[in-house]
C-alpha cells in the first residue's frame, strides 16, 4: 500500500514539474545581493515567472562580472529559454552574449543596458534621464532657485562608472540644476562637478561616505560654527545617499540642520532616514512593475510576438527597442501610501 501510494506521489509530483515547466526555463543574471534592490528584484522575477508558468534559474554574481560570465555560461548549458541580465559592468559580457545569441537565447537587458553588443535583443528599465530629472528639479523647487536672490551650494554624488544608468541619472539631475550653476544661484564649492569625479565605483556607501569625509573637511570644515555651508548632496542613489548621509551625521549634522539629499530606490534604511528628517527624497521605481513588464515580454517572445514597447536605447552597436517605466517622486509626505498601503513594504519593516 505504502508503495503504491509512493508510486502516485511519484507520478503527481512528476505532473506538477512538467506543468510548472511547460512554458519554459527563464535565466535571471543579477548584480549583487548586497543593495536591496536587486533582492526585490529578484525575488519579484522569481515569483511572477513561476506564476505564469515558467521555471526560474536565479542567479547573484557578487558584483563580480567574471561570476556573472560564468553563471550566464550555465544557463546557457542549461539552455534556458530567454536570458534576462542586469548587469554589473553592462559592456563586459559581449563574448558570453554572443555565445547566448550563437545558442538561439534571446535576451533581454534588465534595468541596466547591455552595451556594445548585438545580442541584446530587448531592454526594460525604468526612464533613467528622467529619475535624474526628478531629483534635480526637486532642488530647484525647494530652494525657488527660479526666484530667489540667494546662493546655495551643492556637492554631487553619482553612481558607478560601469552602469550605463549612472550617467543617464546624472545627467538628468545635472542638466535640471546647469542653469543656476551657471547663474551664480547654485555654487559646488569643491569644483567636482564632472561624472568621472563624482562618480562611485560599485555604488558603494562605503566610498560615497569616505568622498563625503574628504570633502567635509576639505571645503566645509566649520560648517557647524558659522563656517561655509552646505546646503545640497545631490546623489544620484540611495545607496550613495546612505553614504553621504552617514558622513554627515557622523560630523555632527543633524535632522535640523542636514543639507538637503536626494536619493532613488526608497531602499528601507533610506526610507526611515526620510522619517527621521535625515533625508529629503528618494524616487521610487517599483520592482513589481518593472519585472511585471519584463515577464510579459518573455511570454511575447516566446509566442513570437513583438512585445510591448515604448522607447528604444543606443547601445553603441544598435539601436535597443526597449519599454521605459515611469519613476516616482517619494518623500514623507507620501511614503505611506507609496511604499506601505502599495503593499511594497510594511509598516513594521520601515518602524524603527
Ligand atoms: C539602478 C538603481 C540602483 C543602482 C545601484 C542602478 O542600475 O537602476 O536603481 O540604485 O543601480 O544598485
Amino acid at each position: 500500500m505504502k508503495k503504491v501510494f509512493a508510486i502516485v506521489l511519484t507520478l503527481a509530483l512528476l505532473c506538477m514539474a512538467t506543468v510548472a515547466s511547460a512554458a519554459g526555463l527563464v535565466g535571471v543574471a543579477m548584480p549583487t545581493q548586497d543593495l536591496q534592490r536587486w533582492n526585490q528584484d529578484g525575488a519579484n522575477m522569481k515569483a511572477q515567472l513561476e506564476a505564469a508558468g515558467f521555471e526560474v534559474d536565479l542567479q547573484y554574481a557578487n558584483n563580480d562580472v567574471g561570476m556573472q560570465v560564468s553563471q550566464i555560461e550555465n544557463m546557457i548549458l542549461n539552455e534556458v529559454q530567454v536570458l534576462v541580465v542586469a548587469s554589473i559592468d553592462g559592456s563586459a559580457l559581449g563574448t558570453v552574449l554572443a555565445q547566448a545569441k550563437e545558442a538561439g537565447i534571446p535576451i533581454i537587458a534588465y534595468d541596466r543596458l547591455l552595451t556594445n553588443t548585438d545580442a541584446v535583443d530587448y531592454y526594460t528599465t525604468f526612464d533613467n534621464y528622467k529619475v535624474g530629472q526628478i531629483q534635480g528639479q526637486y532642488i530647484v523647487d525647494k530652494f525657488d532657485l527660479a526666484n530667489t536672490d540667494k546662493t546655495y551650494t551643492i556637492e554631487f554624488t553619482a553612481g558607478s562608472p560601469d552602469d550605463n544608468n549612472a550617467g543617464l541619472f546624472f545627467g538628468g539631475a545635472f542638466d535640471t540644476v546647469k542653469p543656476y550653476l551657471d547663474a551664480g544661484k547654485l555654487v559646488c564649492v569643491s569644483g567636482q562637478t564632472d561624472f568621472a569625479t563624482v562618480a562611485t565605483p560599485a555604488w558603494k556607501s562605503e566610498t560615497a561616505q569616505a568622498r563625503m569625509d574628504n570633502i567635509l573637511s576639505a571645503y566645509y570644515p566649520d560648517a557647524l560654527t558659522g563656517g561655509q555651508t552646505l546646503d545640497i548632496c545631490l546623489c544620484s542613489n540611495d545607496s550613495t545617499a546612505l553614504g553621504v548621509t552617514n558622513s554627515l551625521v557622523a560630523a555632527g549634522f543633524t535632522a535640523e540642520n542636514i543639507p538637503v539629499i536626494t536619493g532613488q530606490d526608497c531602499d528601507k534604511p533610506n526610507v526611515k532616514n526620510m522619517v527621521k528628517g535625515l533625508q529629503a527624497m528618494s524616487v521610487f521605481k517599483d520592482t513589481r512593475t518593472l519585472a511585471a513588464q519584463t515577464v510579459a515580454m518573455c511570454v511575447s517572445i516566446l509566442n513570437g510576438e513583438t512585445p510591448e514597447l515604448n522607447g528604444e536605447y543606443d547601445n553603441g552597436l544598435k539601436m535597443v527597442p526597449s519599454f521605459n517605466c515611469t519613476p516616482v517622486f517619494g518623500d514623507v509626505s507620501n511614503y505611506e501610501e507609496l511604499l506601505i498601503a502599495s503593499g511594497y513594504y510594511t509598516a513594521e519593516e520601515i518602524a524603527e
